[in-house]
């Protein structure tokens, strides 16, 4: 299969998880072209499936995944695709920020009118040490709030890369049963 990932990210780590899908659905013999959606992504014309993923950031999506999917919304529609939301509150353990993380995927989805056959919640990083003085005290602040680390010596990763390997395993199996 032709196989298209886009990824919208601030700090990185969205991309990350991307070229993490894509080396598992190259060494499963797809051909994969990446993208991140701020820099002008390829149209979804050409492929057979597509994988959009972006993180949050003060409640919201990035806002070029936003763009591309409602200018692309038919043909995402009319394709097998599926959503990846990379983000902290889903790492945090506490029922009610998963909910409110759930709510703002349901929202985004709604908003778009996307219907993509998979969407899946990717826990994201902490990266204090990459972030200015301003970012790392909110980010602090947050992280006490929901129960997370709070030595902002270092950075942290919560991302499952089991959890996304199975995920991307499924979309291929989902995929390719598409007529
Ligand atoms: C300024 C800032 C705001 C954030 N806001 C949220 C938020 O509202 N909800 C959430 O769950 N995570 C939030 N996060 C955590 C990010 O989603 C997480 O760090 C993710 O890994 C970022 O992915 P990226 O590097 O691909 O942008 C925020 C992070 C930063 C730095």
């Amino acid at each position: 299969m032709k196989i298209l990932i886009l990824y919208g990210t601030t700090e990185g780590q969205t991309r990350k998880i991307a070229h993490f899908m894509e080396a598992i659905l190259q060494n499963a013999g797809h051909h994969v072209t990446i993208a991140d959606t701020a820099t002008n992504p390829p149209a979804p014309t050409a492929y057979d499936a597509i994988l959009i993923g972006s993180s949050i950031h003060m409640h919201k999506y990035q806002s070029a995944a936003k763009h591309y999917i409602k200018k692309h919304l038919d043909e995402l529609n009319n394709m097998p695709g599926a959503f990846f939301s990379v983000s902290l509150a889903v790492a945090s353990g506490l029922a009610e920020e998963n909910l409110g993380v759930q709510k703002i995927t349901n929202d985004f989805l709604e908003q778009t009118g996307w219907k993509p056959m998979m969407v899946t919640q990717i826990a994201g990083a902490l990266k204090y040490t990459e972030y200015d003085y301003f970012k790392r005290l909110v980010m602090k602040m947050i992280s006490k709030k929901e129960g997370g680390a709070t030595d902002t010596s270092q950075d942290y990763e919560y991302t499952d890369w089991e959890e996304v390997t199975k995920f991307v395993n499924e979309f291929l199996e989902r995929a390719s049963q598409k007529p």
